[in-house]
């Protein structure tokens, strides 16, 4: 007898939000020992959106999500559960879903935060599309949000010119045929990277205090080539052991859309999977390393260049802080 086919979790809509005021290379250039021929060439990013004052996470994942409520025509009301991804949540609790839930006034939804940095809505998706395919949930938003700025030392030229705010959100429905949406992923976390990209105090370790907060110990740190090397080499691992294992040639893919954190860290993944430029959605030039929200943002930019249509074969990739790392295979379907 044949097999039943087995469920999927497909995304049906995608909506995306990011700042009014942007920061060009040219403003930082005001404020530090830097260049914008520096941040082209080695980063390959000219822009950066930043939250407004008073605007935090929850504002920005919330508008975000309201826009994938707009395109698919439902209240608030029928999404049963919010997953955000986010490193840089309003506050460390309540969590930053609580918030959203609150301002969307999804009234039967419940939630919780996902904390796995550059790597978190790859983590928080393929954690949703499981609770989809329990047959439990049937609409429920994924959202990655971060507002880097609010954690980056801009006296810092080696970190501060990386990042910047955003969100986007995805809306999960069960496929029950399971011809599209979410069909293999390969997600790591290794905790060798913990001392290369961290932020030292403010949790349980180092609680604020007057002389943490002297020692700037609630910025962002990082070890740029310790970070970029690991980047490099298992990003590109993953995606490649991703697409070998699911039989997917490079001509195949018709859409790679990798994190965003540096156009060269981009371009080795890409080269290692053999891909064309055209395969490869890359937006970091205006809006920087916006931590989780790069993907659902590469992803609402390919819906609006018109860049996929049903049937396309997908592939994500993410690294970040941790280390955390993997890739994820997409049959892409009608999304709004
Ligand atoms: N403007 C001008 N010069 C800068 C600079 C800036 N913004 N930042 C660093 N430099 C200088 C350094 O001081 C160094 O000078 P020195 O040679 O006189 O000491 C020189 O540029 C080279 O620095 P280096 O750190 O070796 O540059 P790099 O080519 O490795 O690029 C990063 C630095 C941060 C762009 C790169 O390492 C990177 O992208 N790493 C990964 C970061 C990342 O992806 N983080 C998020 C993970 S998801």
């Amino acid at each position: 007898m044949p097999s039943p086919p087995r469920k999927t979790a497909k995304i049906t809509a995608v909506g995306k939000y990011l700042p009014e005021k942007i920061l060009t290379n040219f403003d930082l250039e005001k404020m530090m020992d830097t260049t914008d021929e520096w941040i082209r060439t080695r980063t390959g990013i000219i822009e950066r959106h930043i939250v407004a004052d008073g605007e935090a996470t929850s504002h920005m994942a919330t508008k975000a999500a309201e826009e994938v409520l707009r395109k698919r025509q439902i209240g608030a009301d029928e999404i049963d559960c919010i997953i955000i991804a986010t490193m840089t949540p309003d506050m460390i609790f309540p969590s930053t879903a609580a918030l959203v839930q609150h301002q969307l006034g999804a009234s039967k939804a419940w939630g919780f935060d996902l904390s796995a940095a550059c790597s978190g809505f790859l983590f928080a998706l393929d954690t949703g599309a499981r609770m989809i395919q329990s047959g439990q949930y049937q609409k429920l938003l994924v959202v990655g949000a971060d507002t880097m700025s609010s954690i980056l030392d801009y006296t810092d030229r080696s970190t501060s010119i990386l990042f910047g705010d955003g969100a986007g959100a995805v809306l999960l429905e069960p496929c029950e045929d399971g011809r599209e949406g979410i069909i293999d992923s390969i997600l790591r976390t290794d905790g060798i990277g913990s001392d290369s990209l961290y932020m030292e105090a403010g949790g349980s370790l180092h609680p604020a205090s007057a002389e943490t907060v002297a020692n700037k110990q609630h910025y962002l740190r990082q070890d740029g080539r310790s970070v970029f090397k690991y980047a490099v080499k298992w990003m590109a691992e993953v995606s490649a052991e991703l697409a070998a294992r699911n039989g997917l040639k490079s001509k195949d893919i018709q859409l790679f859309i990798p994190h965003q954190a540096n156009k060269r860290i981009i371009d080795a993944s890409a080269e290692r999977l053999g891909l064309s430029e055209d395969q490869v959605l890359s937006n970091i030039d205006r809006y920087a390393n916006t931590t989780a929200a790069t993907i659902p943002l590469g992803m609402a930019d390919a819906i609006d260049q018109k860049r996929l249509k049903p049937g396309d074969n997908v592939l994500l990739a993410a690294f970040g802080a941790g280390f955390t790392w993997g890739a994820m295979y997409i049959r892409w379907g009608e999304v709004l």
